[in-house]
């Protein structure tokens, strides 16, 4: 597969549909970059929680947002972290994944100058290409132009199964109820807002994984890739 000619591939969808899996084993066949950009707005929410900053108020947050430094770097095999995430150069690859950002990131990350400050970096890293960039608005806003797009979706109940697996093993002490609840929430956040919601791009392939593994998931998206 790598010698194919797509460049920049983008994954969206809503959380916990599959687009970290899905997008990380594109990267891998392709040999291409993997990123995140959903930790960029997370790193954002935990920036606002350890300063003490109200995730509501939305001039204190993107200016918080505008003053930080987010660096995301490439994880190694073997390793659980989607990315290893750097704000202000300490560590926060598993701070971001804690239920006070979870319940907060869909909050800051509705904010016009947080998402003009993250996009503009998006961009900058998706240009470069050979990259699959994964997130809720990459296809319809940071990289309109990208040669392929998937939209990943799944129903509610299979997606906070998999999340519940997901913080379960790493210890997490919220039930199955919470966390559906939780992600119910953040769909309605991602797919309301005013700004670059959450809807699959005009041009994208879009695939339901409720009854797919990753592998027939990818298999779906090969012959797409060769087109
Ligand atoms: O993919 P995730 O669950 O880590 O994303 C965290 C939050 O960030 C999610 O609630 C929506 C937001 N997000 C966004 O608005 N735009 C993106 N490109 C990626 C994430």
């Amino acid at each position: 597969m790598s010698d194919l000619p797509v460049k920049i591939i983008t994954v969206d969808g809503p959380a916990a549909s599959g687009k970290t899996t899905i997008g990380r084993m594109l990267a891998d066949k392709l040999g291409f970059m993997f990123f995140d950009t959903g930790v960029m707005y997370r790193a954002v929410a935990l920036a606002a929680y350890q300063a003490g900053v109200n995730p509501t108020d939305e001039e204190a947050v993107s200016a918080l947002a505008e003053k930080i430094t987010i660096d995301v770097k490439p994880v190694g095999a073997g390793d659980d972290r989607t990315s290893i995430v750097l704000l202000d150069g300490d560590d926060v690859s598993w701070a971001i994944r804690e239920p006070v950002v979870d319940a907060t990131v869909s909050k800051v990350s509705g904010y016009a100058r947080v998402r003009a400050a993250m996009v503009a970096q998006q961009r900058k890293v998706g240009l470069r290409g050979k990259v699959v960039m994964i997130g809720r608005d990459i296809g319809t806003v940071v990289l309109p132009e990208a040669d392929k797009k998937i939209y990943l979706e799944a129903t509610l109940e299979v997606r906070a199964r998999r999340r519940f697996q997901d913080l379960d093993s790493r210890g997490g002490d919220q039930s199955l109820e919470e966390v559906q609840a939780g992600l119910a929430a953040r769909d309605e956040a991602d797919t309301g807002r005013d700004l670059s919601p959450l809807r699959p791009a005009k041009d994208a392939f879009v695939i339901d994984t409720s009854e797919l593994t990753p592998e027939e998931t990818i298999r779906k998206i090969e012959p797409l890739l060769a087109g």
